[in-house]
């Protein structure tokens, strides 16, 4: 019994879907998606990886296929029969990656449309910087900055925040919920700087909190870096003299590393900082430990002021690393 070539053609391109839609969700290439956007780009990471499986299995399947049924034959040594063109399979094989292509492309500009990619400024507008003072939220961040310096509690200044988030959000037709955290990121040769400025703190690690759209505010001090947390699927350059915007919306708890990735010099290697994605208890629990830190150093900063000491305790921590006694020192000074 001889099955006909249709039903072979059927079974293949089945089992080739098949695969290709396996392999497709199946590749294990990406890390973890540790934000709400991961899961955009992977979609569209994965339909390619279906789409190229497929290719791929066609073309190398009818490359093996064809080497192996129209191989030579022992004591054939004639020439092969003369192929010139074929119109209908050329169009065919033009049209189907012109589909492909503009598929993938619509695609990819709706996913970098969702991810805010062509407008990061539509709903920044309680700004936090000078650069930004000319914008017409000016007034808004004059309140906050003068807020930051009195005695108004973090509490009351969350909720100021939160009211300008709340108008803004009125104010700018977009479905987008407004950005829930701000961070300042400066990049330089070779560290990152992860400023909150709603709350004031400085630190070298980025604490994030699941489930809040965290708008960043990104610049650099001294040459191009690049904001990249592979699990995020975000990369972005920090520009000198340059402001770049972007958000995203933190999904999964776990610690990820920001990796420069922009040749900054000899040190871009190890450009790196940790990066925090919690839940909200215990970001908020955290941010408590920041003031509190930066609280105590400043206490400290003011206990060693060098005006109220006697030159002998001045220099008591010099002489100590000289081995010099207090007690000599005192001689001398006398
Ligand atoms: Cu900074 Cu590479």
């Amino acid at each position: 019994m001889k099955i006909p070539s249709s039903i072979w053609t059927l079974l293949i391109g089945i089992v080739l879907t098949l695969a290709s839609l396996w392999y497709g969700q199946n590749h294990g290439l990406l890390p973890a998606a540790a934000t709400d956007e991961a899961v955009l780009v992977d979609g569209l990471f994965n339909t390619m990886m279906i789409v190229s499986t497929g290719i791929f299995l066609l073309v190398e399947g009818i490359l093996i296929y064809s080497a192996f049924k129209y191989r030579r034959r022992a004591g054939d040594n004639e020439d092969g029969p003369p192929v010139e063109g074929n119109v209908p399979l050329e169009i065919l094989w033009t049209a189907i990656p012109a589909i492909i292509v503009i598929g993938i492309s619509v695609y990819s500009f709706d996913v970098y449309n969702e991810m805010g990619g062509f407008d990061p400024h539509s709903i920044h507008e309680a700004p936090m910087n000078q650069e930004s003072m000319k914008m017409p939220g000016a007034a808004i961040a004059a309140t906050l900055s003068d807020a930051s310096t009195n005695t108004a509690s973090d509490h009351d200044r969350a909720q100021m925040v939160q009211q300008h988030s709340v108008t803004i959000a009125q104010n700018v037709e977009e479905e987008n919920k407004p950005a829930e955290l701000q961070v300042n990121i400066t990049g330089l040769q070779y560290a990152w700087i992860f400023t909150y400025p709603e709350t004031g703190i400085t630190t070298g690690e980025m604490h994030v909190p699941i489930g809040r759209k965290v708008q960043i505010n990104m610049t650099a001090n001294d040459v191009i870096h690049a904001f990249w947390v592979p699990e995020f699927r975000l990369k972005q350059d920090a520009i000198p003299g340059r402001q770049s915007e972007f958000r995203f919306t933190p999904k999964t708890a776990g610690d990820y590393v920001l990796i420069c990735a922009e040749l900054c010099g000899p040190y871009h290697g190890a450009m790196r900082a940790p990066v925090v994605v919690e839940p909200q208890e215990a970001f908020d629990k955290w941010v408590q430990e920041q003031l509190v830190a930066s609280k105590e150093t400043f206490n400290q900063a003011i206990a060693v002021n060098p005006a109220d000491l006697s030159p002998n305790e001045f220099l008591a921590p010099y002489t100590k690393d000289m081995g010099i006694k207090p007690e000599i020192l005192h001689q001398v000074h006398h």
